[in-house]
C-alpha cells in the first residue's frame, strides 16, 4: 500500500480497496488506516480478504452484526483450533468470557458484572483519584517524560492488580503478559509472537495458581474490589466458575483492561494536540472531559478489530455472508463512517449523542466499560489541569498492531 493520504483518487481508492489484507499491512497503514478504511467503506464495504475471512466496514452493517449473537458467534474453537493448535494460547483464548456464547458466556459474565457496578465503581473512584495524583508528582520531578511508560500505563496496571489482589511488588510482568497474549490475536502472527503468548499464559497461569492458593488458605478478609478473592470464596456458589475458567478469565480480566486504557490515554492526549482548538476548549471548559474522552474512543478506539463468525447464510445489506464466514467487525472503521458520524475525521469534544462502538454493542459490550471511562477521564482530566504547559517533545510512537491502536511512547515536557 503506498503512503495514506486523504487525497487518493476515486479509482486509487478503488484499487486499495479491492487489495485490502489484513495479513500483508504495511507501516503506514499501521500509522494512519483510515485513509484506506474510508475506500474500503466506499468501494468494498463486506471486503472479502484474500484468506477468505470478511472485512465488515461500515457502521449499519456492524450494528447488525454486533446485535445478532445468535447468527454471529464468539466461540473460537474451531478457528483458534487452526491459529494456535493445542496451545496455551488455545486454552486461554477459547476459555475466556468474550470468546464464548451462550449459556456459558452468559454464567461467566453474571459472575463478573457485581465487579463493575456504578456502586463498586463509586468507591473505586478516590483510589483512583490518590493513584493518579501521585503519578503526576513523579512527572511534575521529572519535567521530561513518556506518557505511555510513566503515566497511562501504570494506572490500568495497578487497578486491575487491585482487582486481582496482585502484591504491588509483584505486578510488574502483567503487563508485558498482556500484550504478548493479546498480541498473538494479531491477524498474522510470527513463530516467535506465538511461542511468547504461549509461554506468557503458562507463566501467568503459574503466578495466579499460586495466588489462589494463598486466597483459599486465608478466606474472608478481601479488600473490597478483589475480584480474584471474591470468586475464591464463591467457589461453592452455584453457576461457580471452574478452576480453569478462574484463571483465564482473570488473565483476560487483566489483559481487557490493560492496553485498551493505556492505548486510549496516549492517544486521546495525543488527539489533543492534533486539534489545538478541541485542546483549548477542554482546558477553558473542563465540564466537557466526558463528553470529549466519548470522542477519542470514538476517533482512536483502542480495540480497532472485533471477529464474529457467520452461522447462517447471510444477506448484509446486500452482501452475501456464507455460513461459516469468519468476520473481522471494523470497530475502529466503523467509527469513522461519515454516514453515521458528522465531520467524522475531527475531534468534536462537545458530539453528543456519541454512539460509537468502541466498547462493542449486544451481549459482549465491554463489561469493563465504565471503569476504562472512569480511569481515563480521571487521568486526562488531572493531567490537563495540573499542566498548563505540557506539550509533546517528539512525535506518538505507534506498536505494529492491527488489531488494537496500541502505543509505544510519546514524549512529553511541562516546561
Ligand atoms: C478504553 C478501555 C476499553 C476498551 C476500548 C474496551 C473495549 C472492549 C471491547 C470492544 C469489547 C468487546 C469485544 C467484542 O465484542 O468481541 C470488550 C469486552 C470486554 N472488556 Fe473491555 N475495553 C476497555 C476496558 C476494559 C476494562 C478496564 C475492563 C476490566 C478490567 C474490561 C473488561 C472487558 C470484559 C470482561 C469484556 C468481555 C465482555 C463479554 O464478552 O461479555 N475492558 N472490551
Amino acid at each position: 500500500m503506498t503512503q495514506p493520504s486523504w487525497n487518493w483518487s476515486d479509482a486509487e481508492q478503488r484499487e486499495i480497496a479491492l487489495g485490502f489484507d489484513l495479513e500483508t499491512f504495511d507501516e503506514g497503514f499501521i500509522e494512519n488506516p483510515y485513509p484506506a478504511y474510508r475506500a474500503i467503506r466506499r468501494h468494498n464495504p463486506v471486503c472479502r480478504l484474500p484468506d477468505g475471512t470478511y472485512f465488515i466496514s461500515r457502521y449499519r452493517d456492524l450494528v447488525t452484526i454486533l446485535r445478532d449473537a445468535d447468527r454471529f458467534i464468539s466461540d473460537k474453537r474451531v478457528d483458534f483450533k487452526k491459529k494456535f493448535g493445542e496451545s496455551a494460547l488455545f486454552e486461554h483464548h477459547t476459555t475466556s468470557v468474550v470468546f464464548n456464547d451462550p449459556p456459558l458466556h452468559t454464567r461467566m459474565r453474571a459472575l463478573m458484572t457485581p465487579f463493575f457496578s456504578p456502586h463498586a465503581l463509586s468507591t473505586l473512584k478516590p483510589r483512583v483519584e490518590t493513584f493518579v495524583e501521585g503519578l503526576l508528582d513523579r512527572l511534575e520531578e521529572k519535567r521530561r517524560f513518556d506518557l505511555k511508560l510513566d503515566f497511562a500505563q501504570a494506572l490500568p496496571l495497578n487497578l486491575v492488580g487491585d482487582m486481582l489482589g496482585v502484591p504491588v511488588e509483584e505486578r510488574t510482568p502483567l503487563a508485558d503478559w498482556a500484550v504478548l497474549i493479546l498480541g498473538a490475536l494479531e491477524p498474522s502472527l510470527t513463530e516467535e509472537d506465538f511461542k511468547k503468548g504461549c509461554d506468557a499464559v503458562d507463566e501467568f497461569k503459574a503466578y495466579l495458581q499460586a495466588l489462589i492458593e494463598s486466597k483459599r488458605l486465608s478466606p474472608g478478609s478481601r479488600d473490597d474490589f478483589d475480584i480474584l478473592g471474591a470468586l475464591v470464596d464463591a467457589e461453592t456458589l452455584e453457576g461457580k466458575l471452574s478452576e480453569l475458567e478462574l484463571l483465564h478469565n482473570c488473565i483476560f480480566l487483566l489483559n481487557a483492561g490493560q492496553d485498551t486504557t493505556t492505548s486510549l490515554i496516549v492517544n486521546g492526549v495525543e488527539a489533543l494536540f492534533r486539534f489545538p482548538e478541541a485542546l483549548e476548549k477542554l482546558r477553558r471548559r473542563p465540564e466537557l472531559l466526558a463528553t470529549a474522552v466519548d470522542e477519542m474512543l470514538r476517533l482512536e478506539s483502542p480495540l480497532q478489530i472485533g471477529n464474529r463468525k457467520c452461522v447462517v447464510d447471510f444477506d448484509l445489506d446486500g452482501h452475501k455472508l456464507p455460513e461459516g464466514a469468519f468476520l473481522h467487525i471494523g470497530i475502529g472503521c466503523a467509527n469513522h463512517d461519515e454516514s453515521y458520524f458528522d465531520n467524522a475525521e475531527s475531534l468534536d469534544i462537545e458530539r453528543y449523542p456519541n454512539k460509537h462502538l468502541a466498547f462493542s454493542k449486544g451481549i459482549h459490550t465491554c463489561a469493563g466499560n465504565a471503569l476504562g471511562r472512569l480511569e481515563i477521564e480521571v487521568a486526562i482530566g488531572k493531567l490537563l489541569e495540573r499542566f498548563p504547559n505540557l506539550h509533546p517533545t517528539g512525535n506518538l510512537v505507534r506498536g505494529p498492531r492491527a488489531r488494537f491502536r496500541s502505543v509505544m511512547g510519546y514524549p512529553m515536557a511541562i516546561d
